[in-house]
């Protein structure tokens, strides 16, 4: 048995996997990274064409995100969250400056889910309710708060899910309200109005969205769709909770998704590129105002974790975002972002089973359809946890050397914001010459 497989059987035997059947996980096992490049145990490398899990922003082998690392190992790895550390307060000043005013202040985390139990939290805190509306094609962590948010399949084993109401999804190619953009009045954004009406506004304590869906198949609203949203949510008294948990950080080619549509939150969560998955951070932010009602004596910030502040992640965080600043990591995003949609476009007019493409920045989602015509999918949402003919494309690619993730008929191409032209066109021509399999099972 070689190392790789030893270490694999190992790794099976004493280790879950996540979101699967146990039995058929044999994990290629990866041992170092480079630029935008992982390599395995037996010295195989593999392009990372979706950042492992839409994370890796800066890449795997960040210097100066390393440094600072093992700076603040030799400093201090922990700390009470009752003590206060200088790294915290950096990466919160940071954060407050970076996101669009009037976001100030921020609860330091070590995740996505954490980052929505808080923003949850604050939201229940400061409306005094406990209703949240969320759409179905979202995911936004698997704790018991953030899991009963998600929409997504991965919600339907969990238990206790209270206090959140479904909206349907602003997702054009299929329209749920069977309407064609522009002429459909936006009734994806309309119809969470209705919601909240029939719910009553004073029940509700806010509206939770992904500003572009990601793991349910990289959903881009029309224009009007988000800053609509911020007006119903106005309208109506209720909180704009903003998950930028995988959008963010430069991924769609603005620093965070919602600028492209200049709408504010009230609330916004991240994790992930925050500190480029070099540590596990996460950050939920919110407004002056919502800073100010803690502020007052009678109310009690009402939300912990031992590792919340953790300056070892923190200290990543620091980092990474000056990483992002000093080597205009979204500049990069935006303009190999039109590089990678120009080719995957191309892949519709060439493949018969490319049903759509969509994205923005370095976010797009290639769905495959069994007919274009009818749009026949490949596999239904119950599917999830199946195998299907996207992983053979992507078992393919993995043959040659990239790695491309998926979700039920979706692939999801977000590869480092540090990539280049090359790489992009090299990848896209391993995965044009991998969809001919998906081609050969179209009707
Ligand atoms: C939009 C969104 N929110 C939240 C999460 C949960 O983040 P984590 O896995 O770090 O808990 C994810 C993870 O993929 C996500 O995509």
């Amino acid at each position: 048995m070689s190392r790789h497989q030893e270490a694999r059987e190992m790794e099976k035997k004493y280790v879950y996997g996540t979101w699967r059947y146990e039995n058929t996980w044999n994990p290629v096992m990866i041992e170092s990274g480079e630029g935008c490049y992982v390599t395995d145990m037996d010295g195989k490398r593999y392009f990372d064409f979706s950042s492992q899990l839409m994370c890796s922003n800066l890449g795997h082998s960040n210097q100066a995100v390393k440094d600072a690392i093992k700076e603040q190992a030799d400093k201090l790895c922990y700390a009470a969250p009752g003590f206060g550390t200088e790294v915290a307060a950096k990466l919160g000043k940071m954060l407050a400056e970076i996101t669009p005013e009037p976001l100030c202040k921020s609860y330091l985390t070590t995740g996505g889910a954490e980052a929505n139990e808080a923003a949850l939290q604050i939201a229940r805190m400061y409306t005094r309710r406990g209703k949240f509306i969320s759409r179905y094609r979202s995911y936004h962590g698997s704790s018991s708060g953030a899991i009963a948010l998600t929409g997504d399949p991965r919600t339907h084993n969990a238990v206790g899910v209270a206090g959140v109401v479904r909206a349907p999804d602003c997702y054009c190619y299929r329209c749920p309200f069977g309407k064609e953009y522009p002429g459909c009045g936006i009734q994806c954004a309309e119809y969470i109005d209705e919601i909240i009406k029939m719910e009553r506004p004073s029940t509700v304590a806010g509206v939770v969205i992904e500003p572009i869906v990601g793991s349910n198949g990289i959903l881009v609203p029309p224009d009007e769709y988000v800053p609509r949203l911020r007006e119903i949510c106005d309208e109506n008294d209720v909180l704009l909770i903003d998950d930028e948990v995988m959008a963010g950080f430069g991924r769609t080619g603005k620093l965070f998704c919602i600028e492209h549509w200049g709408v504010v939150p009230d609330i916004m969560s991240m994790a992930k590129g925050i500190s480029g998955a070099y540590m596990p951070l996460g950050a939920t932010i919110t407004t002056k105002k919502i800073a100010d009602y803690f502020d007052e004596p009678e109310n009690l910030f009402s939300h912990g974790q031992t590792y919340a502040m953790h300056p070892m992640v923190c200290a990543a965080g620091v980092a990474a975002i000056k990483e992002y600043d000093k080597h205009k990591i979204v500049e990069n995003a935006a303009k190999m972002g039109k590089v990678l949609g120009k080719r995957l476009e191309e892949l519709k007019e060439s493949h018969n089973s490319v049903g759509d493409v969509r994205g923005k920045g370095l976010f797009w989602g290639v769905e495959i359809v069994k007919n274009k015509k009818t749009k026949k999918p490949f596999a239904e949402r119950k599917d999830k946890f199946e195998g299907s003919i996207l992983n053979k494309v992507c078992g393919e690619m993995m043959k040659k050397g990239v790695y491309l993730g998926n979700v039920i008929n979706t692939f999801i191409v977000a590869p480092p914001l540090i990539v280049n032209a090359k790489e992009i066109n090299d990848a896209v021509d391993v995965f044009d010459e991998a969809l001919k399999i998906a081609d050969k099972e179209t009707e």
